[in-house]
């Protein structure tokens, strides 16, 4: 492997060439200071012009922002360096000289910076979320495959809603209609009764006309489906899974969360067991509290960070009223009025990161469910057979990646935790 910025402390004294970009300078009459990134990292390179005699110096002291380069130098430990190395440079190649790089070290609106996207991500800010996004994602599929679950990738175009048809994106699929999915979960029960445990991670579609900083029209979700698995069951996996991602960006993303300055003691506190109160208990504690707020009301943003603000771990709403949740919600044997489900509420305002329920696995009750809801025989009939053919109580969730990352790396808004998001009034770039 070529020598890169993150592995460049294997080769303290050596002389290295590196492929980078400048992404900012300063000089002197006779130094100059070039801060190098590649990719996986930064480091200052030192250009010194009695060493690199004038032509260079001068060249150096001319390139624009974010030119690329190929940068030869010796590598020197230095403590005051943030990656603990500089760069004392011999040669620079100049692969292409860019001018006038739109973004400058100095401050942009939001809107500029959107619009900038593809430049964007390669700010240190930007990049060490993203890379947290990668920790998350790698942390994932070795949190499942260490337990035995099966990767399982479900449609992106199907026939039928998961979650409610009002937030769909309609299309053609040549003669038929066809909408993107906003959640394989369907897809996934069906898998579950082939692999036992499963997860699917994947991108999703909801055509909301929500403009928070906590919706993307275009999201990703992680989401495993259990045979065998009650809800109780499924609550202890998904608070074992939302504990071992924070352990694991805690470990490995230490540099990226120094870069954000985010409070690492916040996700310190993210140990199994989490808090657990059922949604009337919810309603109770919110009007205590003067909150104006009725058993079978949704419960909004507001509601959910002040239920959270009252817990040190991440806390479960459970046992929602069936009406306002989906047809697929097995009710609870006790009280028929409420559905066997969750909602995972993160700490410090990110709010719901997981849904997740144990599914009916009664056919005759969940045919009962398609009448009520008007869900077509065509569409759903393969769903249906499910539930003939040796149906087994089963469990299963959807943890929002994008949500995940936000939270877990202190970022404001989940636009900035996607590489391309896809928001209400934006499709570019
Ligand atoms: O609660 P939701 O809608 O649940 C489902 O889709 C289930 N079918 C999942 C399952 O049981 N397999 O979505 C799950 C999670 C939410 O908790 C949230 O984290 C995220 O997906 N999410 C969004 N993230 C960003 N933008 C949006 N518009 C989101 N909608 C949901
Ligand atoms: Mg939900």
């Amino acid at each position: 492997m070529k020598p890169t910025i993150h592995t460049i402390g294997n080769h303290a004294g050596e002389e290295v060439t590196i492929g980078c970009w400048l992404a900012n300078k300063r000089s002197s009459g006779k130094i100059a200071f070039m801060q190098l990134r590649d990719g996986t990292g930064f480091i200052q390179g030192v250009v010194v012009k009695a060493e690199v005699g004038e032509e260079l110096f001068q060249q150096v002291k001319g390139l624009g922002q974010e030119s690329s380069l190929y940068v030869t130098g010796v590598v020197q430990a230095d403590d005051r360096a943030p990656s603990g190395y500089e760069l004392t440079v011999k040669n620079v190649e100049v692969i292409q000289h860019a001018e006038d790089y739109p973004i400058t070290p100095k401050e942009h609106g939001t809107e500029f910076l959107m619009d900038h996207r593809h430049l964007w991500i390669r700010s240190s800010k930007q990049h060490a979320v993203l890379r947290i996004r990668d920790v998350i994602i790698n942390a994932t599929y070795r949190f499942y495959h260490e337990r035995g679950f099966t990767k399982v990738d479900p449609p992106i175009l199907t026939a039928n809603s998961a979650e409610g048809t009002t937030e769909l994106f309609h299309t053609k699929y040549f003669d038929e209609d066809a909408f993107l999915s906003q959640s394989g979960q369907l897809y996934m029960e069906a898998a579950a009764m082939a692999f036992q445990r499963v997860y699917s991670f994947g991108p999703t579609f909801r055509a909301e006309k929500s403009k928070t900083r906590r919706h993307l029209i275009e999201f990703w979700m992680i989401e495993p489906e259990m045979a065998f698995v009650d809800h109780e069951e499924s609550l202890e996996i998904q608070e074992e899974y939302v504990s071992y991602l924070a352990q694991a960006v805690l470990n490995e993303a230490k540099a990226e969360l120094k870069v954000l300055g985010r409070d690492t003691e916040q996700l310190e506190k993210i140990k199994a067991p989490f808090a657990r109160i059922t949604y009337k208990e919810a309603i109770e504690r919110l009007q205590a509290k003067d909150y104006e707020i009725k058993w079978g009301e949704d419960l909004g943003a507001p509601h959910e960070t002040e239920l959270a603000n009252q817990f040190d771990t991440p806390v479960f709403i459970t046992h929602w009223p069936k009406d306002i949740k989906a047809f697929y919600m097995k009710p609870d044997p006790e009280n028929e009025d409420v559905v066997l489900c969750a909602d995972l509420i993160a700490p410090e305002g990110y709010g719901e990161i997981i849904g997740g329920s144990q599914r009916i696995d009664d056919y005759s009750l969940m045919e009962e469910r398609f009448k009520e809801h008007d869900l077509s025989d065509d569409a759903y009939r393969w769903y249906l057979q499910l539930r003939e053919y040796g149906s087994v109580p089963h469990s299963g969730f959807g943890l929002g990646l994008e949500r995940t990352v936000a939270w877990l790396s202190g970022t404001e808004h989940v636009r900035e935790t996607i590489p391309f998001p896809r928001l209400l009034n934006r499709l570019y770039p």
